[in-house]
């Protein structure tokens, strides 16, 4: 497939767009910048310039492709205005690319969080919040997979708070990046919190899954190809592995790299996510 891809010089759309490349397909890039422009030729793929806020841009691009993945936001949480811009800006660039595929059956995949439900682990069948200063996302999320009506293949990856890669990114990345300034492995609190976590180069596997073969309307979540998630104050949790993962080269720096991360991914899992709707 032609794939248009939003985000993929991002931490997680990077390695999906290395992803479709390995496995046979052609990735279109937006590409906001000349840095990014370069990086997305440096990848193999072709760019496409412009931002989420170029509706029409968008719209070509998802009209060039054969399905589209979307993963661009921009992540200014300095303050509540700047959260409101970036989300209504996501929510507009979305709906623009849901309603150019709309009777096309062309897949549309977008990526959605993991629900927060106090006092118990959270599941697929939790709706995903449309309350707070990211609900938009939520409810963003909501009427793309409602497309699945109106002849979209609409679905939706949920990502842990922590899509790591280099030891880097998400809540775990944040307490590793405290500890490599620091010395000090912190947690918040008493460190029993669970926090479910993936690494990239896990998760673009689900998401190039979902572009091939999910149903029209689902969400899944990445936990059928994540770590189990061990107490944050454990050195298993996320965090301590994205500590580690940091502090040694070999992990980030041999070719094989990508390779060896596969190898953690136990097999069986990975099957699994190929029956999407199991
Ligand atoms: N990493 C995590 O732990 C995590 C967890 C859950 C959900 N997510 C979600 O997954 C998605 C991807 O996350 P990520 O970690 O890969 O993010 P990231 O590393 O910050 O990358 C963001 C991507 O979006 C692009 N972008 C941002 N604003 C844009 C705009 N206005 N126009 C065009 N492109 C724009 C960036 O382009 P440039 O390269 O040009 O800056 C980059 O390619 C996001 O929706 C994020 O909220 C991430």
């Amino acid at each position: 497939m032609r794939v248009f891809v939003t985000g993929g010089t991002g931490r997680i759309g990077s390695a999906v767009v290395a992803e479709l490349l390995a496995n046979g397909h052609a990735a279109l890039v937006l590409a906001r910048s000349d840095a990014s422009a370069l990086a997305v030729e440096a990848a193999g793929a072709e760019p496409l310039r412009g931002s989420l806020a170029d509706l029409d841009i968008l719209r070509a691009g998802a009209a060039q492709a054969d399905g589209v993945i979307h993963l661009a936001f921009g992540h200014d949480f300095s303050s509540s205005e700047a959260i409101a811009k970036a989300v209504a800006e996501e929510s507009a660039a979305i709906a623009a690319l849901g309603e150019e595929l709309v009777g096309s059956g062309r897949p549309f995949v977008t990526v959605s969080g993991t629900p927060v439900v106090p006092g118990r682990a959270s599941t697929e069948a939790d709706p995903v919040s449309t309350d707070g200063p990211v609900g938009g996302r939520g409810r963003a999320v909501s009427a793309i997979l409602s497309l699945a009506s109106r002849g979209v293949r609409s679905t939706a990856v949920r990502m842990p708070r922590t899509v790591h890669n280099r030891g880097e990114g998400g809540f775990a990345g944040m307490l590793a990046g405290i500890a490599r300034r620091t010395g000090v492995s912190g947690y918040p609190g008493d460190g029993t919190q669970r926090w479910p976590a993936v690494h990239a180069l896990d998760a673009a596997v689900l998401f190039r899954l979902a572009l091939e073969r999910a149903e029209a309307g689902t969400a899944r979540s990445s936990r059928r190809t994540s770590h189990r998630p061990a107490p944050t104050r454990s050195g298993r949790s996320a965090g301590g592995r994205a500590i580690r993962a940091s502090s040694r080269t070999w992990r980030t720096s041999s070719p094989d790299a990508s390779k060896a991360m596969r190898r953690r991914l136990p097999a069986q899992p990975a099957a699994r996510c190929g029956r999407w709707s199991g």
